[in-house]
């Protein structure tokens, strides 16, 4: 076919294929493959975990806001979805971000189920994914391509109990949420305080969906431990407190002790007194004090109507992070492997603090801190009073 032949069969067809709305994506999607890096961040912006989307979200586009939409010569577009927390609709929007968007990076995933969803489909397109909320422990080993900037719960849990032992509660009841990370946190927390000594009374486990706390509150009750240990996933822990308070917990002498994500900074002014002196364990509080957080709270305070940062906040703006450090160490090649090199190892002052991405398990590394919750002027806060540092997975090390 001659050159000339062939312009003017694409020039007959334009007016069809413009009119079909076809013709403006294809040509442009050519000349922007050179020029853009997408990259499709999927959240649950609807749902009972809705709360970890809105968080999300709105950190990385602060990251972006702050940090310029260019790396490496290479321009950011940034593409929302919203999976509601169904695993199906994650996957398939996965699969169109992929194959229809042609996105570089894969990025969010609120709960386990959600990363799980597309760590098959990570592998075959070896599109990095990168998990910035979801916690169960054994998410980094469905894919090679997946990185987490988030934490796992027994990266949390294992402090949780240390510090138990150190202060004199032996005698413990757990409850969490029956689902992934709900079985670490009580797996971890429970053998780290039998190892040292201390004993379990119970392991109650709360479905996920629509849970009632009252009868396994009761449970916690008659069992009259010293503790009761909890994990509630990021969105859930005000329900919880709301029926603790009404059962009288906070007069029967068990202490409540806890994985941050019940206190977590979205809900700690919505909880309220009953959340006074709750000791717990976590990766970042908005207290947290160092001249980066500061400049980060007050930065995502100003751009969101004064809504307070989480730790969900924080892993979505270490995503971008992330990948942005990736980018220019990669010199904008967006190759999925060369982007998963470039992550490997990769270290940063985060605002949480010190962060690294372990080379080998591609799960982050950073501290974990002891906090009570405590009034600071009018508003409830997570104070931190110890640290425990550069805290590996204790999962992954485990297996060593
Ligand atoms: C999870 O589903 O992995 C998950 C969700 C919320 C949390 C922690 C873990 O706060």
């Amino acid at each position: 076919m001659s050159n000339h032949t062939f312009s003017k069969r694409v020039w007959l067809a334009a007016p069809v294929l413009a009119g079909l709305g076809l013709l403006a994506p294809q040509l442009s999607q050519t000349v922007m493959a050179q020029e853009t890096v997408k990259i499709g961040m999927i959240l649950p912006m609807t749902g009972p975990s809705s709360s970890t989307g809105r968080q999300q979200e709105a950190a990385a586009k602060l990251f972006i806001q702050q940090n310029g939409a260019t790396v490496a010569g290479k321009k950011i577009e940034l593409i929302v979805k919203d999976d509601t927390g169904a695993p199906d609709v994650t996957k398939r929007l996965a699969q169109e971000l992929i194959v229809n968007d042609k996105v570089s990076v894969l990025l969010g995933f609120g709960l386990t189920p959600l990363a799980l969803s597309v760590a098959p489909l990570a592998t075959q397109a070896k599109v990095p994914q990168i998990v910035t909320a979801a916690a169960t422990a054994m998410i980094t080993e469905q894919s090679p391509f997946i990185v987490r900037t988030s934490f796992t719960l027994p990266q949390a849990s294992v402090p949780m109990a240390e510090w138990s032992l150190k202060n004199n509660i032996k005698k413990v009841v757990t409850l969490v949420t029956d689902y992934g990370p709900g079985l670490d946190a009580e797996k971890w927390f429970s053998d780290t305080i039998t190892k040292g000594g201390g004993t379990v009374v119970e392991n109650l486990r709360v479905p996920l969906r629509n849970p009632d706390f009252a009868p396994f509150l009761q449970r916690v009750k008659d069992a009259s431990p010293d503790a009761v240990f909890v994990f509630v996933p990021s969105g859930f822990g005000a329900a919880f407190m709301k029926q603790f308070v009404e059962r009288g917990f906070d007069k029967a002498g068990i202490k409540l002790i806890a994985t941050g994500d019940v206190t977590d900074d979205d809900l700690l002014q919505e909880i309220g007194d009953p959340a006074l002196g709750v000791v717990n364990t976590h990766h970042y509080s908005a207290s947290h004090n160092s001249p980066e957080n500061k400049a980060f709270v007050e930065a995502f305070r100003k751009a969101n109507n004064n809504m307070r940062p989480n730790f969900m906040a924080v892993g979505a703006y270490d995503g971008m992070q992330l990948i942005y450090k990736a980018l220019d160490k990669t010199k904008g090649n967006t190759d999925g492997e060369a982007l998963i090199a470039a992550m490997k190892g990769m270290s940063w002052t985060s605002v949480r603090g010190p962060v690294s991405i372990d080379p080998d398990t591609r799960d982050i590394v950073q501290n974990i801190y002891v906090r009570k919750v405590e009034k600071v002027g009018t508003e409830l806060y997570n104070q931190e009073f110890a640290t425990i540092e550069a805290v590996k997975d204790p999962f992954k090390a485990a297996k060593k």
